[in-house]
């Protein structure tokens, strides 16, 4: 069974992701570290994120057993990631380790922003998690600030839309939820709410 999660920036998506794979016994792949990935290592050699070539070279070469999630996380990170994720060729040179991730032990859940559309449109379960901006700004900052590095809520809120606009306007691959996705709001929902909700659908579904 493949388990597609897209949304934007702070809905719940990663949270729920890990969950649900735990629940399932499933690998689970964090397809935003990959992007993160690539805007890191190109920042770290004085790359200009705006390269397409140079950045898709990181990526053809990115081995995932070494993404150190902690390095990754970090604000300005997601700006990057956001940056390198609009080139054409990066998104090409990761597609086939996503693939391989959903397919070789017959089941995972990935999590992104085109699992459901691009990487897995077959998958047997989509859902598409989205909550208010204010509320996704909010659950970002407080998170940020539990790590020690704390813009104010108006810049986090900034950064949010910013990303929004840039991750669905592009050419290639925009967010936008598969045509058989399930809608999963989560604005009035905590985690645990939320994945109530994806278990009921996913075990109604299988
Ligand atoms: O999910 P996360 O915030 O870690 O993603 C960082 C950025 O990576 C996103 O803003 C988006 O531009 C890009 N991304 C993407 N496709 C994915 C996952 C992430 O374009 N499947």
């Amino acid at each position: 069974m493949i388990i597609a999660i897209d949304g934007p920036a702070a809905s719940g998506k990663g949270t729920l992701a890990r969950r649900l794979a735990a629940h399932f016994g499933l690998p689970h792949l964090d397809t935003g570290l990959l992007y993160r990935a690539v805007g890191r290592i190109a920042l770290d050699r004085g790359l200009d994120l705006d390269d397409a070539d140079a950045t898709a070279d990181i990526a053809e070469q990115l081995d995932v057993a070494e993404l150190d999630e902690a390095r990754l996380r970090g604000r300005e990170m997601g700006e990057a990631a956001s940056v390198v994720a609009a080139h054409p060729k990066v998104r090409k040179a990761l597609l086939d380790l996503q693939r391989r991730f959903a397919h070789q032990r017959g089941g995972a859940v990935l999590d992104g922003r085109d699992i459901g559309t691009v990487i897995a449109p077959g998958a047997e379960m989509k859902i598409f998690v989205t909550a208010a901006p204010d509320i996704r700004a909010r659950r970002r900052h407080l998170e940020l600030e539990r790590r020690g590095d704390a813009p104010s809520f108006e810049d986090v809120l900034a950064d949010i839309r910013k990303r929004d606009i840039r991750d669905a306007g592009r050419a290639d691959a925009p967010l936008k939820p598969a045509p058989d996705a399930h809608i999963l709001d989560t604005t009035a929902l905590d985690a645990d709410g939320a994945f109530d909700v994806a278990l009921a659908l996913v075990t109604g579904a299988s």
